[in-house]
């Protein structure tokens, strides 16, 4: 692994997924996770300031890179708050069927390769009535802003640890096994156009 990848990306990441509109963002979707708690791509912890420690049981925050884990640890010991870390692929969790309450990822589809296998995986550890709460920036409906989203996803890729700019997670989301408890679209203010472009809400399985 690289200077860049191993010091500077953990560093950028962070910064990029903390400005105060997407903190906002956070706070409209982490307080509903409740019950036993998988959260996706946990990164360094940037939800968890925003969980409601009443409602939940306990906390996995599942990340392949342990650079960006690190980070998450001392927030969560900052926010007692109490989280097993699992380092693993979303593609193939490691965890039993139907153990999950609430499955949480923000910010996190954008850079995962194989968003079917994952999607698939997720449904298999959520209960039957379990939920799947998101935040995600994704592609826009504008082309002025779609076109560029398609012409730079390759860089970003390269840059921001896989970070595609131009999933619909409208699709990703309903073509794979699950359907919109509520479902939120719009441009978020005070964001660059690439990214502003966000989709919100919870989803059930599609049983
Ligand atoms: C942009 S960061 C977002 C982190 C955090 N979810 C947040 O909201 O700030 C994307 C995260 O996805 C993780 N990631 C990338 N590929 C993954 C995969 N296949 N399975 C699980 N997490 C993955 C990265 O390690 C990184 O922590």
């Amino acid at each position: 692994m690289g200077i860049y990848q191993k010091y500077i990306m953990p560093k950028v990441l962070d910064f990029l997924c903390s400005t105060k509109p997407i903190q906002y963002q956070r706070k409209k979707v982490v307080h509903q996770a409740y019950g036993n708690i998988l959260e996706i791509g946990i990164g360094t912890g940037n939800n968890i300031p925003f969980y409601d420690k009443s409602k939940v049981s306990k906390i996995i925050g599942l990340d392949p890179s342990e650079n960006l884990s690190k980070i998450a640890k001392i927030k969560s010991q900052k926010y007692n708050l109490k989280i097993e870390h699992l380092k693993n692929y979303a593609e193939d969790l490691d965890l039993k069927d139907e153990t999950i309450d609430s499955v949480l990822i923000t910010y996190t589809l954008c850079s995962i390769e194989n968003e079917e296998k994952s999607l698939s995986e997720i449904k298999r550890v959520l209960k039957p009535d379990g939920i799947l709460i998101f935040c995600e920036h994704g592609l826009a409906p504008d082309y002025k802003i779609s076109k560029w989203q398609n012409l730079l996803t390759p860089i970003s890729k390269k840059l921001a640890g896989g970070c595609c700019l131009n999933k619909n997670i409208y699709n990703l989301i309903q073509n794979n096994g699950f359907k919109f408890e509520n479902i939120n679209k719009m441009y978020i203010p005070s964001t660059l156009s690439l990214y502003a472009y966000q989709y919100w809400g919870i989803a059930k399985k599609n049983i």
